[in-house]
Parts: C-alpha cells; sequence; structure tokens
C-alpha cells in the first residue's frame, strides 16, 4: 500500500495563535478546527494546541499543530517555552477594542525577539482583525499602516463566529511556510 503513495510528503507545523485575553483566539482555533462556535467565554489558563490535518494536494499532507496561547501569558515567562519551534503566527486582535490592537507591538516583540528559523530568517506572521461581525473601532489604514511598518506579511478581517476568513489566513500562511521550504 505505501509504495502507492510513494510521492507523499507529510508535513508537522507549529503555529502560534497570540494576543490580548478575549480577543477570540480560542473561538478561532476551535472554529478552524470543529467547525464550531460559543460566545461563552472560558478564559485559557497557558496554552492549548489543537490539530488539524490538511490534504493539501495529491502529495502532500500536513498536520498543523496550533498552539493557542494564553492572552495573560504576555505577562507570565512561560511564552518562550510555548514558542520553541514554531514556523509561523498569527497575531490577533479585537477591532471592537482598540487598546487589543495597541497590544499587538508587544507581541510582535515578543515573538521577533524569541524566535528565529534554523535559517536565521523571521517566521511569517499574519495579523487576524478578529470579531469582524461587530462593531469596528480600527480602521483599515491604520491596520495596513501598522503591517506596513512591522513587516507583517497580510492581514485579514475575521469571525470566528460568522466564520470568515478564518481558512483563508491559515491557508496563506501554510502557503508561506511551504514556499520557504
Ligand atoms: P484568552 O483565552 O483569555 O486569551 O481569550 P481568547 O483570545 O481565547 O478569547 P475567546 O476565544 O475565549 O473569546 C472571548 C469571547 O469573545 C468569547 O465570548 C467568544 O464567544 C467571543 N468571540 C470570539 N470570537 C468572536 C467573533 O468572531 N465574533 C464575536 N461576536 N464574538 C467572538
Ligand atoms: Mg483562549
Amino acid at each position: 500500500v505505501l509504495s502507492h503513495f510513494g510521492h507523499l510528503k507529510e508535513h508537522l507545523f507549529k503555529f502560534l495563535v497570540i494576543g490580548d485575553y478575549g480577543v477570540g483566539k480560542t473561538a478561532l482555533v476551535r472554529r478552524y478546527t470543529e467547525g464550531k462556535f460559543s460566545s461563552n467565554y472560558k478564559i485559557t489558563i497557558g496554552a492549548d494546541f489543537a490539530i488539524k490535518t490538511l490534504d493539501w494536494d495529491p502529495h502532500t499532507k500536513i498536520n498543523l499543530q496550533l498552539w493557542d496561547i494564553a492572552g495573560h501569558e504576555r505577562f507570565g515567562y512561560m511564552t518562550r517555552v510555548y514558542y520553541k519551534y514554531a514556523v509561523a503566527a498569527a497575531l490577533v486582535f479585537d477591532i471592537s477594542r482598540a487598546a487589543t490592537f495597541q497590544s499587538m507591538k508587544k507581541w510582535l516583540c515578543d515573538l521577533r525577539e524569541k524566535i528565529t528559523l534554523p535559517n536565521g530568517s523571521d517566521i511569517p506572521i499574519i495579523l487576524l482583525a478578529n470579531k469582524c461581525d461587530i462593531s469596528v473601532a480600527v480602521t483599515d489604514e491604520q491596520i495596513s499602516k501598522f503591517c506596513k511598518e512591522n513587516k507583517i506579511n497580510a492581514w485579514y478581517a475575521t469571525s470566528a463566529k460568522n466564520n470568515t476568513n478564518v481558512d483563508t489566513a491559515m491557508r496563506y500562511l501554510v502557503e508561506k511556510v511551504l514556499n520557504a521550504k
């Protein structure tokens, strides 16, 4: 049977999902991996992870390991441990709460300080403006400017609730990682 799949390549990628508490990191991961959404807020302690398997193309299977880091961890000492071996990251803020956008810089610095790929380059990072189904407190211009100034590859307005742009955003990151190989 194996010979039948002689050209099958299997990858394991560790992705990080980070940002302030309550922005919807767990909701995005759950939407992406289980196709579900709950409006209850259950705070994440430390970190959680979930796996999603993608049949990328007939020759490539990808096991995505999504690390959902507690928003409160920025003030802890654990991020270095959680970030280890990550190959990409999604920075998440809540588009209805400007303060969570202001925090992006700190999360980004934490990431860039602690992670570099074995070849010395930075990991690909995207910015997710989550909860786009509710009121908007940060403009597209502000977000684009921030991405440009901080060399963030791309940004998406997402909704874990309505399933907006969740797959698209993750697909973009996977492509970035595959192309860098
Ligand atoms: P920590 O675990 O504390 O870091 O927070 P978190 O970023 O994991 O937030 P979580 O996913 O638990 O979501 C917080 C609250 O926002 C929950 O009540 C979610 O239901 C809600 N929420 C998450 N995503 C969305 C969204 O896209 N739209 C709306 N309307 N609510 C959302
Ligand atoms: Mg959480």
